[in-house]
């Protein structure tokens, strides 16, 4: 373990129940039998009330019913409001635009970890802390080599993070507090040696250790980009794009990857393996693995020529082909990230002297046509945070396989904050959905000489 494990106030927002909304009930009729059962409706502090429906089997003896979990809410929570029909994004009530524009990735981690934003001493000492929990135990070397060079670089991420839990047993006790927070630390801190690693290995070049004297994104784009042979200076224009791209990856409520580190998580599994569980989520080309998606989209489409014949196949039922970086679950509106992400993309484009970027301008001609189509103006689909940070990340030499590892990287603050506030909620239980069961019922067994 590098540096002291040291208490740091990481306060476990105190426990206050979702308010019932005054008497406010929804009642469920069985029409052939005709019996009824109220369900009592609670209030959050915004955004849609929910039914609570926790009594719902003791009391009717049935399930509910919601592949996708379109309309079900998971649990409560304090870190994250997305109102998707306004195009809204708040984490603990500050405005996703506020923070992108005037904090750094450690305030906002700090944020999505205690709930307020730090003051200067706050700010310095978390800072502090993360930084020297950034390095990895030295054995690594070794589990890296393991792979091999072409591996993707989310298969190393799912196996290293999840390895983590083998070098660190120091800090595994979830009931602890003190583990709680240390382990949480060397995540944050962590993440960015292990991507950058990945990439290091995937090149054959020497791993870059990393530096305490630099921020967290500059340190990540250091040991992604840096070399033994010669001094290495990351461009400050750089470096902030980097770190605004991870701000506006910190944390997105109860998705896919969050909701499988919760769920991971409520098995008491420790949170480097709730974390790997996570990584493994956001892997998907529908969720995180959008961002390597949409740029193998773009240069299929190669041409802006080709954009209508594309565009036709994402309407036709019968082709699976999606528009990648278009639609999103909450958002039926522009994705503020989406629309916050193209002050970085020209700025890096603008320090790198690339004034023509043809992928640039294949995705600004798709998204015109897109949002001039009527399918896509009917089903609300716009461009979501995936569709220009691949572009940003390949202008700054990035392969577009480590996209998603980026966005891990990133996303492991919410992940964390998200699974604390799970493990410091009185009321957490271990999730375990039900089903409407479509298969045999019970049957008699046939003997091989039965079977035809
Ligand atoms: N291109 C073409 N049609 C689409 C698209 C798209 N990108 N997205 C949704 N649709 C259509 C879909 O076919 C469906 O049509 P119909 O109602 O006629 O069956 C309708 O829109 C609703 O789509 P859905 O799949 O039921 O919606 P969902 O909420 O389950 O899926 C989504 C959301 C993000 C998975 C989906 O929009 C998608 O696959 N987008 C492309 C992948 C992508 O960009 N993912 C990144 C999401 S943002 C970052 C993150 O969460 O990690």
């Amino acid at each position: 373990m590098q540096g002291k494990a040291r208490t740091v106030a990481m306060t476990t927002q105190p426990k206050t129940a979702p308010k019932t909304k005054r008497s406010k009930t929804v009642t469920l009729k069985d029409n052939q039998t005709d019996q009824s059962w109220s369900f009592p409706v609670l209030e959050g502090a915004t955004g849609p009330d929910v039914v609570d429906i926790r009594k719902f089997y003791s009391e009717t003896g049935m399930f509910t019913y919601d592949p996708g979990f379109t309309s079900t809410g998971s649990c409560d929570s304090k870190i994250t409001y997305i109102d998707g029909g306004k195009g809204i994004l708040l984490h603990r009530g500050y405005p996703i635009e506020d923070l992108a524009e005037k904090c750094n990735f450690e305030e906002v981690a700090y944020l999505m970890l205690n709930g307020e934003l730090p003051n200067s001493s706050q700010k310095r000492q978390f800072e502090h802390d993360i930084t020297y929990h950034s390095m990895l135990h030295e054995q690594f070397h070794n589990f890296y080599s393991g792979f091999r060079r072409d591996g993707h670089p989310m298969a190393i991420m799912c196996g290293v993070v999840g390895a983590l839990s083998a070098f660190y047993h120091d800090s595994l006790d979830i009931n602890n507090p003190e583990h709680r927070m240390v382990s949480s630390y060397r995540l944050i801190a962590k993440m960015p040696t292990i991507a950058a690693w990945a990439f290091k290995y995937s090149l054959g070049q020497p791993f870059i250790y990393p530096r305490n004297d630099l921020g967290y994104a500059e340190n990540f784009l250091h040991m992604m980009f840096a070399t033994p042979c010669e001094s290495y200076k990351v461009s400050p224009t750089l470096a902030k794009a980097m770190d605004r791209i991870l701000i506006l990856h910190a944390d997105h409520e109860q998705n896919a990857s969050t909701s499988t580190v919760r769920l991971a998580g409520s098995s008491g599994a420790n949170p480097f393996a709730c974390i790997a569980a996570g990584i493994a989520s956001l892997w998907g080309p529908a969720h995180g693995g959008a961002n390597e998606a949409v740029l193998t989209m773009l240069n299929e489409i190669g041409n802006k020529n080709h954009i209508p014949e594309f565009v036709k196949r994402a309407k036709d039922k019968d082709d699976p082909f999606r528009l990648m970086g278009f639609g999103h679950r909450v958002y039926k509106n522009y994705d503020p990230r989406a629309r916050i992400m193209s002050r970085p993309c020209h700025e890096v484009l603008e320090e790198l002297g690339i004034k023509n970027n043809p992928l640039l301008d294949i995705a600004m001609e798709l998204e015109r046509i897109a949002l001039e189509d009527d399918y896509f103006i009917e089903k609300k689909l716009y461009p979501n945070v995936d569709f220009y940070s691949g572009i940003i990340f390949q202008a700054m030499g990035i392969p577009v396989t480590m996209f998603t590892a980026l966005f891990a990287l990133a996303r492991t603050t919410g992940w964390i904050a998200q699974w604390q506030e799970m493990i410091g909620d009185p009321l957490q239980k271990i999730g375990r959905p039900r089903q409407l069961y479509t298969g045999e019922t019970k049957r008699k067994f046939l003997t091989l000489e039965q079977r035809t």
